[in-house]
């Protein structure tokens, strides 16, 4: 039924697909499975220039990922944030050695979903499987001209869609056409290989229906503890950023302690504005302090990075 349409997709994937990324590239399933979480919720500019690469120097096997702290892969990770991303994958390396060639095994790793273990199905193991993501979910959405379609409905139409003679080529060029090609805003249908059968491009940014997203705000007042010019930082054990290092916040700043600045981070979920305030201690009353050199070699959120440069600007 869709004979044509995967020749076309098939025609515009040879001429305009990112056929050299490197995780395209390879037939090592750990390499495919870091790149898919990796990329879950970062864009591949980012994960291309910064992470990809050094951490599979890093730990160049998921056998050598198990083995290694936490610490170390969290380090590895920072900046790019979610981290139980990272924290799933260890925990994943800490339990295989190789990854399971099938979809219902997958999926029962940690931090693999539906869509993962659909992706790394298909990547890894060549697999005859769809894969959905957002791009792929629009496309999907303004062909079919769904405006608010269930999960199931959208697996239903992946899977008749699915060239099941080329998977790879098709799933990995239907991600490229939808970052490319068939964008939020001013989609360029005149040239998309799917224009022939699509429904939706009269108006296709009507599908799918935006969300509007109301995030909230959370306040905190963060207490930089200095001794001997050294910061005190505690590794989190609450489930926010758990297992990086921070500063603590506290409900009500030590009087003595100056306000030096405010720094703000935005979250999926909410909005964070941390009030920063320094207390010059005589006597120490944490346990850990670091120089600017070392805390350079710990694993600390993004918001933890802007407080220390905060308080580096403001000394
Ligand atoms: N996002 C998720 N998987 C991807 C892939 N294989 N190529 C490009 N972007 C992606």
């Amino acid at each position: 039924m869709y004979k044509r349409t995967h020749q076309n997709i098939h025609d515009w994937y040879q001429q305009y697909g990112r056929l050299d990324l490197p995780w395209r590239n390879t037939d090592e399933a750990y390499y495919i499975y870091l790149s898919e979480v990796m990329l879950q919720q970062t864009q591949v500019k980012t994960v291309l220039e910064r992470y990809y690469i050094p951490f599979i120097e890093r730990f160049p096997s998921l056998k050598l990922l198990g083995e290694a702290p936490l610490d170390d892969v969290l380090k590895m990770w920072e900046g790019l944030g979610y981290y139980n991303r990272a924290k799933n994958l260890h925990k994943t390396a800490t339990l295989v050695d190789q990854l399971p060639n099938n979809i219902d095994e997958l999926i029962r790793l940690p931090g693999i979903g539906k869509n993962t273990a659909h992706a790394v199905a298909a990547f890894a193991f060549h697999l005859p499987v769809p894969i959905m993501e957002a791009n792929v979910k629009r496309i999907l959405c303004r062909l079919q001209k769904l405006l608010k379609p269930s999960e199931k409905k959208l697996w239903e139409i992946a899977y008749e869609m699915l060239d099941r003679v080329r998977p790879f080529d098709y799933n990995q060029a239907m991600m490229d056409i939808g970052a490319t090609i068939c964008l939020p805003r001013n989609p360029k249908c005149d040239i998309c290989p799917l224009n022939d059968i699509c429904k939706g491009q009269e108006e296709p940014a009507l599908y799918p229906t935006k969300k509007k997203r109301i995030v909230p705000t959370r306040e905190e007042n963060i207490l930089v503890r200095v001794y001997n010019d050294k910061l005190a930082l505690n590794q989190r054990k609450g489930k926010f950023l758990h297992g990086l290092w921070g500063f603590k916040s506290v409900d009500v700043p030590n009087c003595a302690s100056e306000y030096i600045g405010e720094v703000t981070h935005a979250y999926t979920h909410f909005k964070l504005i941390c009030k920063v305030y320094v207390y010059y201690e005589n006597n120490p009353e944490e346990t850990d302090y670091f120089t600017e050199q070392e805390i350079q070699k710990l694993a600390i959120s993004k918001v933890d990075e802007k407080i220390v440069k905060l308080f580096l600007a403001t000394m």
